[in-house]
């Protein structure tokens, strides 16, 4: 990869609402530069890139992925376009940083890493939860035994969404439901302290368009340790994160995955309350590990590889068969 004047280019498709905060953090980036923007609205991408003072902007999403001077691009659009989004990035020759979910099956997923693998091209999903500072406090604290072995996991994300068939949160063509758009993040908790589970649960209630309004589910593991798990845009729910251990509790206060506040108690006592503050929306921590991973060139990321988003959709896909929401013949639930 050519490094002009040693500054990565990002592209980014998509500039929606979480684009405009990823730019925001992405603009103070010292190894980086935003080099252009493309929207479906060539009014909103120059808007967009004036705001970020972009030197170039796109009405397609097509135009950017061609455009020579881009390293890598940012892909912002809904779930179901992300797929198609980055295979248009890769067959450019593009690395590729996509918003979660990385893809809506493991199918998907799984060609979107073969083909950036076997065009030598770094792809990582944006779970930006994973490099924050709580989310390595948190990895610190288990890997030194601080609360015994870990018994069980508690861990929720709900917020009340108003209904819109039409939105993304609940268009089923745009790959709407809890537990793609914010499941997600207690999924990726409970596969990073535990692992893959051997037995799952999982219940749901469905909206008028049917996508998952609420989805509860129980994961169990081989040394017996459990996760109790829920998403739901019908409530404002706690968002926090509990680890339970043999010898103490690690709570990551909400919303767990932007926080940053994580206390550790043992032995029933608050032992430390860790304040772990950053600036501007905390994308900051991904970014960087991009732009090391570009700059070394590696192909994936060791904090975020390949195979825990393989895993994670795998989980994701499990759940979904439990709830039956893949077949819409299915449902709606059996009695
Ligand atoms: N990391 C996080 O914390 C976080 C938070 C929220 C969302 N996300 C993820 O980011 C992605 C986008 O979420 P968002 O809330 O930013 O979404 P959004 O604002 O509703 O949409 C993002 C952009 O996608 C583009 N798009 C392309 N095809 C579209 C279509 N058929 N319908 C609607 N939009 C279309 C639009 O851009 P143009 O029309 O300008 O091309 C739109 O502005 C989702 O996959 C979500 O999971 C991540």
């Amino acid at each position: 990869m050519t490094l002009k004047r040693g500054k990565i280019k990002w592209g980014i498709i998509g500039p929606g609402k979480i684009a405009d905060k990823f730019a925001f953090d992405l603009q103070h980036s010292k190894n980086a530069v935003i080099h252009a923007v493309a929207s479906r609205d060539i009014e909103k991408a120059k808007r967009f890139s004036h705001k970020y003072n972009t030197a170039r902007y796109y009405d397609s999403y097509e135009a950017l992925a061609k455009d020579p001077e881009i390293n890598i691009v940012y892909v912002a659009t809904p779930h179901a376009f992300h797929f198609e989004n980055t295979m248009l990035c890769l067959r450019n020759a593009k690395a590729v940083l996509c918003e979660k979910p990385l893809g809506t099956s493991t199918q998907e997923v799984k060609r979107m890493f073969e083909e950036a693998t076997s065009r030598n091209l770094f792809l990582m999903e944006g779970l930006w939860t994973r490099f924050i500072p709580v989310t390595e406090k948190l990895l610190a604290l288990l890997n030194t035994n601080a609360i015994g072995d870990i018994q069980f996991i508690r861990a929720d994300f709900g917020f009340k969404a108003d209904f819109n068939p039409e939105g993304r949160l609940f268009n089923k063509k745009l790959g709407g439901g809890s537990l793609l758009d914010i499941g997600i993040y207690p999924i990726f908790l409970s596969l990073l302290v535990l692992g893959l589970p051997t037995h799952i649960k999982a219940m749901a209630r469905l909206s008028p368009t049917g996508t998952d309004n609420y989805c509860a589910m129980l994961f169990d593991y081989e040394n017996a340790a459990k996760a109790v798990l829920e998403s739901t845009l019908e409530s404002d729910t706690p968002t926090e994160a509990h680890i339970y251990g043999s010898r103490g509790m690690i709570k990551i206060h909400r919303r767990f995955h932007e926080s940053q506040k994580i206390s550790w108690y043992q032995n029933r006592a608050l032992k430390e309350t860790f304040v772990l503050k950053y600036e501007g929306y905390g994308f900051s921590y991904e970014i960087e590990e991009v732009n090391q991973c570009l700059i070394n060139k590696k192909l994936e990321s060791e904090k975020l590889p390949h195979g825990l988003s393989l895993a994670l959709i795998h989980l994701i896909e499990t759940v979904q068969e439990k709830i039956r929401l893949p077949g819409d013949k299915q449902n709606p639930l059996p009695s």
